[in-house]
């Protein structure tokens, strides 16, 4: 007769079924749930079962109809995970997964060649921090308080308000405030690093970008050895017949300013359609580091002098292997990387 208690067993029965193969599961099925199985003999009897209890019954077996087969599926999935220690597991004649193994990337390239080749001229590399503040970013850089570059459209602010907003870097520069705060006298250093500006991500711009300052303080440092230094790392870095020429520009740290090009590596000066026909490739900024930047970092611009100078590793990068476009750096796509393998 069906009553709670047959109920109960029985669920509490189909917990406990064990089975250790494929055949007794089987067996299980046809014991339960078979023609002549436990719970299709209940449904016969539930016929008899009286009106006023067969909704609650109805309900119950079918939720132990559920149930078992539910117990039985589970049962089969189980079995199917036991590894059977008599088949091989793996197949050993299978060729290989093919590991896609990275290279060096054009911008690590590219950045340990700038370091290594000032090094050589003495020069120590320096890090500062992406988050920034804009006393280190702008203002101790001679940037008046009502200029562009601290507009929302141009900077990322972590923290916009207050006397010293935090903001992302936009340019490495505030690496040279830090050191000019922090070194003893005379200063040479390179400062690498990653920057960030709000900028349309597209073939030529970035938000984000890398770029390395460069910096020398001492006493009676000239215009002159900027030039030279200028030059020296340009044959070096795009090879020896390599010219330069400066042209007057502006910047709020130094004075005088200069943007710097080098004659173009691929028509030798002629003209093609990498320098668009000028012969020449625009490679970085520099100038005469301005009396306010010194003296904001406690320097004094009476006893002592310097250059300052600050290129993209991105765009010396692009001028040496004819990056057309800047967003390839940052897509990680192998078939590019692998261009430059056998670079190092
Ligand atoms: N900070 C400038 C920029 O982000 C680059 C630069 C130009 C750095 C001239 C300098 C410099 O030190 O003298 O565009």
């Amino acid at each position: 007769m069906i009553s709670q208690e047959k109920i109960d067993q029985l669920m509490d029965s189909l917990r406990e079924m064990k089975a250790a193969k494929e055949q007794e599961i089987e067996e299980m099925r046809v014991k339960w749930l078979g023609k002549k199985g436990e719970i299709t003999r209940l449904f016969e009897e539930f016929r008899t079962v009286s009106p006023e209890l067969k909704k609650e019954y109805g309900q119950k077996l079918n939720a132990l109809k559920v149930a078992a087969q539910a117990r039985i599926d589970e049962m089969r999935e189980e079995l199917s995970q036991i590894v059977d220690a008599t088949k091989p597991r793996m197949d050993l004649t299978m060729p290989g997964d093919i590991m896609e193994l990275g290279s060096r990337h054009p911008i690590s390239i590219t950045r340990e060649e700038i370091i290594s080749i000032f090094r050589k001229f003495g020069y120590s590399v320096a890090e500062g921090p992406e988050i920034e503040d804009d006393w280190h970013v702008f203002s101790a850089l001679n940037f008046p308080p009502e200029h562009p570059a601290r507009d929302m459209q141009d900077t990322f602010f972590v923290s916009p308000g207050g006397e010293n907003p935090i903001l992302l870097r936009t340019h490495t520069s505030s690496v040279q405030v830090r050191t000019m705060e922090h070194s003893e006298l005379p200063i040479r250093v390179i400062c690498p690093g990653r920057v960030f500006r709000n900028e349309a991500i597209s073939a030529r711009a970035h938000c984000i970008f890398h770029q390395v300052e460069g910096l020398y303080i001492d006493k009676n440092v000239s215009f002159a050895d900027l030039k030279q230094a200028i030059l020296l790392f340009a044959r070096e870095m795009f090879g020896p017949d390599t010219q330069i020429r400066m042209r007057p520009s502006y910047f709020p740290f130094t004075e005088p300013s200069a943007e710097v090009d080098v004659s173009c590596n691929i028509c030798h000066g002629k003209g093609c359609n990498i320098c668009k026909g000028t012969g020449w490739l625009e490679i970085l900024g520099c100038g005469m580091v301005d009396p306010n930047v010194l003296r904001a970092s406690g320097i004094d611009p009476e006893v002592y002098s310097g250059f300052a100078f600050g290129m993209g590793i991105e765009r010396i990068a692009m001028l040496k292997w004819q990056v057309k476009d800047l967003r390839h750096y940052f897509e990680n796509d192998l078939r590019f990387l692998r261009e430059f393998e056998t670079v190092v």
